[in-house]
């Protein structure tokens, strides 16, 4: 990386913890939300997390200090988008939203800039069409695992016309940051929510026959499996929205009937039950 100046779109809590990682890793960040409110709201949480550090003796008060200066809140794109080397977008998972943004990106970042997706399941190669042709081979998915700080994965996703230059300036920046990489094919659910998702909805349909109860289930995967976490407490954790768009993409994408949304995460959606987030998933929060 020759620039080291990085643009993320979206201060969720994807986008928070990704440019977390890169302020972190000596980048001059910039936090875009169109908002101020929002995008002031990521970097307290980067505060209070480098804070986190700083108490458990990880980093110094300086080093977060520092860290801190180099994060900076954008709420236009066009300046925000430029002199930048890469942007990575994490803003909502709706493919409508990302193209809007991609098309943005391209008209006014550096025609040399590389333009990433975090997407979890969305295809990179239609992403990229978003943008113009010459742009194309620079457009990569780029999927970080939650929570960001914590993950050591990055899933590349490599679209039709991505290439080996990008894939190259990706797996620098993944070093940068301390992250393994994985390769994927640009096919519904990328590697890790091919794997994951039929497991997190099996869980659910079992939940939902009565088979064992949510303390139960998730008990099972954790000390007879080894996970850090039951799936349907990863479920609430990863946001049952979240999961029924995924589910929904592999579905559609494979026309399997293995990959369905069970109803039960339908249900709970629609009541707008979605995990830590709202206070009530499979599981209520805070958990007693
Ligand atoms: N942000 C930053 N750091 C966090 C954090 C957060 N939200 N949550 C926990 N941590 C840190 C803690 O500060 C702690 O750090 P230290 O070791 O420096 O003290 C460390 O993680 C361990 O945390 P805890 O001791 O509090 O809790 P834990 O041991 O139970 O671990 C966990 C928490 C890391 C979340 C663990 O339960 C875990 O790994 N769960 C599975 C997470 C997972 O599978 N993520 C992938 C989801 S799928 C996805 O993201 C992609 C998608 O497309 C759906």
């Amino acid at each position: 990386m020759t620039d080291r100046t990085a643009l993320v779109c979206g201060a969720g809590l994807m986008g928070h913890g990704i440019a977390q990682v890169l302020a972190g890793a000596g980048y001059q960040v910039r936090l875009y939300e169109p908002e101020q409110s929002r995008a002031e709201a990521g970097r307290d949480r980067i505060a209070g997390n480098l804070q986190r550090s700083v108490d458990k003796g990880r980093i110094t008060a300086d080093e977060r200090t520092e860290q801190l200066s180099r994060l900076s809140v954008e709420t236009d794109l066009a300046r925000a988008a430029t002199g930048i080397e890469v942007a990575i977008e994490a803003v909502f998972e709706d493919e409508a939203v990302k193209r809007d943004l991609f098309a943005l990106l391209d008209a006014s970042a550096p025609a040399e800039a590389i333009l990433a997706s975090n997407t979890s399941s969305i295809s990179i190669t239609r992403l990229a069409t978003s943008t113009r042709p010459e742009r194309r081979p620079r457009v990569v998915g780029v999927h970080f695992f939650s929570p960001v700080p914590v993950m050591p994965l990055i899933e590349l996703i490599r679209g039709a016309e991505t290439s080996d230059e990008t894939e190259a300036a990706i797996r620098a920046l993944a070093g940068d940051v301390g992250k393994q990489v994985i390769v994927s094919r640009d096919r519904p659910g990328f590697i890790v929510n091919r794997i994951l998702m039929p497991f997190l909805g099996e869980a659910m349909r079992a939940y939902d026959e009565g088979l064992g109860t949510a303390e139960d289930i998730d008990a099972g995967a954790k000390l007879g499996l080894n996970h850090p976490m039951g799936p349907l407490e990863l479920a609430d954790f990863i946001g049952l929205d979240v999961c029924l768009h995924i589910m929904e993409v592999l579905h559609e994408g494979f026309g399997v009937q293995h990959f369905a949304p069970p109803p039960v995460l339908r249900q709970l959606v629609d009541a707008g039950h979605l995990g830590q987030k709202s206070g009530r998933g499979f599981h209520t929060y805070p958990r007693s």
